[in-house]
């Protein structure tokens, strides 16, 4: 099997996944499982919450607002959007934008796994505080987690079963659209992926 199919296969899963609690929503709304986008065998991954409404119209991770900052914050330190991977660890639109629930990242959280086992990425960028904890905790680096106000923009080592990873916690885009001092520190925390290039 090649990455492509591999792939495909988790997508599939996913748009089938009548169990979940969001499925109901993502059918009666005629909403797409939004799966992920980018390279396959990006250097470094970014692993959001979940889609937000004009994500699960377009089936597409980070195209709204969020999205946005997030193709300024790469154009910025001059990574195109199309080297890395982009993804959240829920797969379809919560309603009213709600923050994930706990069961529903379970639910998820597997395929996420194995996306990051397909990429086999250098870096994972965790945007917001969802996706760091489940990642930190993925990594076996439950001790070092703390308040995402404390974590952003640092690096912490982790081992992978293909080899060492290093993960950085920022503060989720969306979170610094009305936050002018978020912002600033958001876009001197991206800097740090630039080495990664
Ligand atoms: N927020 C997220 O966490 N993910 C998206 O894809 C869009 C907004």
């Amino acid at each position: 099997m090649n990455k492509y199919d591999d792939m495909k296969r988790i997508r599939d899963e996913v748009v089938a996944l009548t169990e979940s609690p969001l499925y109901a929503y993502r059918v009666a709304n005629h909403y797409h499982a939004v799966l992920g986008e980018g390279s396959h065998d990006a250097t470094i991954m970014f692993v959001g919450e979940a889609p937000g409404k004009n994500e699960a119209i377009k089936g597409r991770p980070f195209v709204g607002a969020a999205g946005k900052l997030l193709d300024l914050m790469l154009a910025k330190n001059n990574i195109p959007r199309e080297s890395v991977y982009i993804t959240n660890i829920v797969k379809d639109r919560p309603p009213e934008n709600r923050d994930p629930l706990p069961s529903e990242i379970e639910m998820y959280g597997p395929f996420l796994d194995r996306q990051i086992q397909v990429i086999r990425p250098k870096v994972i960028a965790t945007l917001g505080r969802f996706s760091y904890a489940y990642i930190m905790r993925k990594f076996d680096l439950d001790l070092f987690i703390e308040p995402i106000s404390k974590a952003h923009g640092h690096i912490f080592d982790a081992e992978a079963p293909f080899g060492p990873i290093q993960i950085v916690p920022l503060y989720h885009p969306a979170a610094a659209i009305y936050n002018q001092h978020l912002k600033e520190t958001l876009f001197k925390d991206f800097e740090v992926l630039k080495q990664f290039v």
